[in-house]
């Protein structure tokens, strides 16, 4: 199992920490391109995150804390500035801000010469704990999907977005390496094509049986019978149990309710924001109109339009069948176990 998975990693490790420097694989190019990127300070590591070069809620999160131990270089006001910009980079994935947080806690206590040492500490704590999260719960995710059955994701919650297992894609990993059947549809994801160009570039990669389909087929799929179950990762998990993740997870919930099919959000403890009571109360970023009028630079509207684009939305806690933690399997009512996690 090792052996497959060190294979899998080497493809799909979305960063590599040096010492001195982050060095990432640039998702805005794949699959097209494989290209390396080396951010060497904090304005490099905000720009990657807000640009998207790197993405997906806990590996920006990782990211950014490696990001405040270059700005500790620099000494501590560095850092909580540091920590003041990589905070409002993206407003919806809580892992970015606990991150930061965790880092500046750090910073409070650390003395002088021990800083940059205790935050590179921190910092691989935080990607350590978002690694094994994956793995515990692609082992949970799995006793939720039987042999043969056909899973549905979105957008791209996996090795890409924390490696090695990713999360919503966890339990596809392991059943592969198990020698388990699992048939995997992917969503195209628009408007940035993550489902596309990320989600199916890494399962086909590990030789896992995807099927990428565009956002607008997943009605037909579920009348077909093609789906029994739905698995999306989440950038934020309120109190109780509504979920933030990519725009166009609300509506496949609405359409696997419909058909009784469950969905469920599997997130690292790292997603869930206590202190958010409700969906409502999440931040949701909106993006560049560009990312609407175009495809791949090549514009596909009328200059000018007016154009709407929210970068995630809101699953109500009563559409979600279960959510999935390193931590086990919760089912409604979410509150009082969200608050025990
Ligand atoms: O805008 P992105 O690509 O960062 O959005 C990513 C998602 O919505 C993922 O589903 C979520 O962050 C979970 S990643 C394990």
């Amino acid at each position: 199992m090792l052996r497959s998975t060190n294979k899998r990693m080497a493809h799909s490790e979305p960063m590599r920490w040096h010492g001195d420097r982050i060095v990432i694989l640039d998702q805005r190019r794949l699959p097209q391109e494989r290209v390396e990127r080396t951010l060497c300070d904090v304005g490099d590591v905000v720009d990657a995150i807000v640009t998207m070069a790197v993405r997906g809620a806990p590996l920006i999160g990782i990211v950014a804390a490696y990001g405040l131990v270059l700005a500790a270089r620099h000494g501590r006001a560095s850092v909580l500035e540091a920590a003041h910009m990589l905070r409002s980079a993206r407003p919806t994935a809580v892992n970015l801000m606990r991150a930061v947080d965790r880092m500046r806690a750090i910073v409070v206590t650390a003395s002088d010469h021990a800083i940059v040492q205790a935050l590179e500490q921190e910092a691989h704590a935080i990607a350590q704990e978002e690694a094994r999260a994956n793995y515990a719960i692609g082992i949970w995710a799995l006793q939720l999907i039987r042999p043969e059955d056909g899973v549905l994701t979105h957008c791209n919650a996996g090795a890409l977005a924390t490696a090695p297992y990713g999360t919503a894609t966890a339990p596809m990993y392991i059943a592969h390496e198990q020698g388990r059947a699992v048939k995997v549809y992917a969503t195209e994801t628009r408007p940035v094509l993550q489902g596309a160009r990320l989600t199916a570039y890494e399962l086909a990669q590990a030789g896992i049986d995807v099927t990428l389909i565009t956002d607008s087929m997943v009605g037909t799929l579920m009348a077909q019978g093609k789906v029994h179950a739905v698995i999306v990762g989440a950038d934020r998990i309120a109190a109780n149990g509504d979920t933030a993740n990519k725009i166009g997870t609300y509506t496949i919930a609405v359409v696997a309710k419909a058909h009784s099919i469950p969905l469920y959000v599997a997130a690292p403890t790292s997603s869930i924001d206590a202190r958010t009571p409700t969906g409502a109360h999440i931040p949701i970023e909106e993006r560049d109109a560009s990312e609407v009028t175009t495809i791949s630079g090549t514009s596909v509207a009328p200059a000018g339009v007016h154009v709407y684009n929210p970068a995630f939305d809101i699953t109500p806690h009563h559409l979600i069948a279960a959510i999935i933690t390193e931590q086990g399997v919760i089912r409604a009512p979410y509150e009082d176990k969200l608050a025990r996690l």
